[in-house]
């Protein structure tokens, strides 16, 4: 399927590998929250942030660029704040952070009450992100997940809602921890 030249430009478009064009446009419509994302990286994933970047606004998807914007380097820790602290103080509900590994950004956006920051190098770690730990921001590694896994995981954390219910319960435990 990633040897597909169709299904490679398909995926980084938004689409997913294995439907039509019809039951896609149905499924986004239906499961998506089209809510802005605010998306920030360091010098390490500039190029991964970008192709992100175009798959949501080629959703639809409204998205504010915290930088980085080209390979000069800089230290994660600013960016991974700046998307952060905008997610925990509700002025998006969806945020994305990248740098080399996905590890800095991570840490640096967990420090945030109400951040669940979630790295993900997989299809099933990105849907579970989602289903049972609610993620508001989506992590990802630009030195770590090639551009198509990449795409993939950001189309099924969009699509898959948090299932509630005894992982909601779990979820309020965190605001006891520390
Ligand atoms: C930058 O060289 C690198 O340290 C950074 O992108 C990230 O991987 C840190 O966790």
């Amino acid at each position: 399927m990633v040897d597909d030249p169709g299904t490679r430009r398909s995926v980084l478009e938004g689409g997913s590998a294995a439907e039509s064009e019809p039951d896609r446009r149905k499924r986004q419509a239906m499961t998506e929250e089209q809510v802005a994302i605010i998306i920030g990286c360091d010098h390490a994933a500039v190029g991964l942030k970008n192709k992100i970047k175009a798959l949501l606004q080629k959703r639809g998807i409204p998205v504010e660029d915290a930088g980085t914007n080209d390979a000069a380097s800089v230290d994660y820790p600013d960016y991974g704040k700046q998307v952060a602290s905008k997610v925990a103080a509700g002025d998006y509900q969806r945020g994305i952070l990248l740098c080399g590994t996905g590890l800095g950004v991570s840490m640096v956006a967990n420090r945030y009450p109400g951040v669940r920051a979630a790295l993900c190098h997989d299809l099933f770690g990105a849907i579970m992100s989602r289903k049972h730990n609610n993620a508001n921001i989506l992590v990802l590694g630009g030195r770590v997940t090639g551009d198509i896994l990449a795409a993939e995981i950001v189309t099924v954390w969009l699509e898959t809602p948090f299932e509630g219910g005894r992982h909601q319960k779990r979820l309020d435990q965190f605001n006891q921890v520390g």
